[in-house]
């Protein structure tokens, strides 16, 4: 009996126009600088060949299951983070706002780090850092200054880029879910997966690419028994997938209601860690090349974020054959992999705006675009952007996604009570069927084990100042912002919902379309 008008998603228009593009949307998020350069390290760092095996278990058992309870909110509920959460309970909006603040923060940094990588790119044709390109980024690029801490010194050639990087953002965002954000993707990820295919293709065959190799896959069995080695495996599943940015509920608000889910997912998961693993390949095989070339140790050469990227690289880019093929490649590959997954954390935010003040798409991209450009750009193209940046990002990784990732785990499960309708929802949303097992892994052991690894990390920052910086730096970019983003959100749980916006809970309708669609099974 529904009528078709109610029964239509709100999205329905604006929306992923397949299953095809929203999966290529969500790799676009997933595949971003946490593959290309957080991976590889992390992984050599836990084990080696044996960190597969931590890897594994927390994409099996952590991340895939977080997905799945991501999506069926966002899919069941069709609204930004807020508003599907609202839509479950009043009390759970906040967790929504939580989840869109941490974007916020991310946001506004990560769009630095792909203005280097532009810069980068261009650099590689003729080597531009010259022979020392540790002292070229940080005294002649970034300007950093000598004291951490915010100054208000701007490095012209960074903002420019920087604005480059917002112009291109606002731009697709401004032309829409399927017109914007999904044929970016559809054609990005492509060209990324080429690019980077030709790169890890070239780096085989560099001398000494054999040994870096073999430093990656040898496995240190040792390592299993460390407990930090399993939590640095779930915290790269974590931030890898963009599970706990509000990414993947906002993303599965714009898919069709009769999608298959669950198998999405899987697809969405595994070509992320596909990708993730030729990335791990591409740089132990480079790196071997520099170990070789230099008489170092594997050891010695691997590092990992900022210094991989825009110091190692540059070196090995010095020394190899047709270097400037795989800068060029390299960059690149940071750049389109770094764009669609700021795209996708800036659409959580202007999901939310949307839903909650009621504006068009393209108000809200600019309502929430230029304050954020403007925002990371006074932060981050100053002389002390990079001590911000590195401290933001490690407050906020841990705090404000591992956090709000436990939290709605914990209220939907236990407050709310949601989880049977959830499960509900995907068993007739997808082939692969959630049983069991998923209630308890969401409800009960993810978090436990999130929490343990929260606690870890607490006792570890509190013990000693973050990457030795002043306390005045950490307090307030580090610990302040991170207590400040769940009060702040839940501040903005209290302010209204514009006048039309339905905040009951959709689900029987949904349920009862499906039914007649799917043969009256359900009702
Ligand atoms: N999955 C992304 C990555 O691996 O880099 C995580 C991410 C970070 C997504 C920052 C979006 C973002 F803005």
């Amino acid at each position: 009996m529904a009528s078709d008008g109610a029964a239509e998603p709100k999205h329905a228009k604006d929306g992923f126009s397949s299953r095809k593009v929203f999966i290529f949307a969500a790799i676009g998020s997933a595949v971003g600088l946490g593959n290309i350069w957080r991976f590889p390290y992390v992984a050599y760092e836990g084990g080696a060949g044996a960190f597969l095996i931590p890897y594994l278990v927390a994409l099996l058992f952590a991340g895939i299951p977080l997905l799945y309870f991501l999506y069926s909110i966002g899919h069941r509920n069709r609204g930004s983070a807020p508003l599907s959460l609202r839509r479950f309970s009043k009390g759970a909006e906040w967790i929504g706002w939580w989840m869109v603040l941490v974007a916020v923060v991310i946001g506004v940094y990560y769009a630095a780090i792909i203005a280097w990588a532009i810069k980068y790119t261009f650099l590689s044709f003729n080597q531009g850092w010259g022979n020392d390109p540790g002292t070229y980024l940080n005294v002649d690029f970034l300007q950093v200054a000598k004291d951490p801490g915010p100054t208000m010194d701007f490095v012209p050639q960074v903002l420019l880029l920087m604005v480059v990087v917002w112009a291109v953002t606002i731009g697709v965002l401004a032309m829409g879910i399927q017109n914007g954000i999904g044929r970016t993707a559809v054609i990005f990820i492509p060209i990324l997966v080429v690019a980077f295919g030709l790169l890890v293709i070239y780096s085989l065959t560099l001398d000494g690419a054999g040994a870096g190799l073999d430093a990656f896959f040898t496995p240190d069995w040792g390592a299993l028994k460390d407990s930090s080695v399993w939590i640095s495996a779930v915290g790269q599943i974590f931030f890898s997938l963009s599970i706990g940015f509000g990414i993947m509920i906002t993303y599965a608000s714009y898919v069709q209601p009769k999608t298959d889910m669950t198998g999405s997912g899987a697809v969405v998961a595994f070509s992320n860690s596909g990708f993730e693993l030729l990335c791990g390949i591409g740089v132990f095989a480079t790196l071997g090349f520099i170990a070789q070339s230099t008489g170092q140790q594997i050891g010695e050469v691997v590092a990992s974020g900022i210094g991989l990227a825009f110091v190692a690289f540059p070196t090995i880019i010095n020394e190899a054959p047709g270097g400037a093929f795989i800068g060029v490649l390299f960059f690149a590959s940071l750049v389109l992999a770094g764009l669609t997954s700021l795209i996708s954390i800036i659409e959580v935010i202007i999901g939310a705006v949307r839903d909650k003040v009621g504006i068009s798409r393209l108000a809200a991209t600019f309502i929430v675009g230029l304050p954020m450009a403007i925002v990371s750009i006074l932060m981050f193209s100053t002389t002390g952007g990079l001590y911000l940046l590195d401290t933001m990002d490690a407050f906020v990784n841990s705090f404000g996604i591992v956090g709000a990732s436990i939290v709605v785990m914990l209220a939907l499960s236990w407050v709310f009570r949601k989880l049977p309708v959830m499960q509900q929802h995907m068993n007739t949303h997808g082939t692969i069927k959630l049983l069991l097992w998923w209630k308890a892994l969401v409800a009960v052991i993810i978090p436990v084990a999130l929490a343990y690894m929260l606690y870890q990390e607490l006792r570890d920052k509190i013990a000693e100042p973050y990457a030795g910086y002043p306390d005045s730096l950490i307090n307030v970019f580090g610990w302040g912002m991170a207590a400040a983003l769940p009060i702040i959100a839940i501040l903005l749980s209290f302010l209204p919902w514009r006048g039309d916006t339905k905040l009951d809970d959709p689900g029987d309708l949904y349920a009862r379309e499906d039914a007649l669609v799917d043969g009256g099974e359900q009702a």
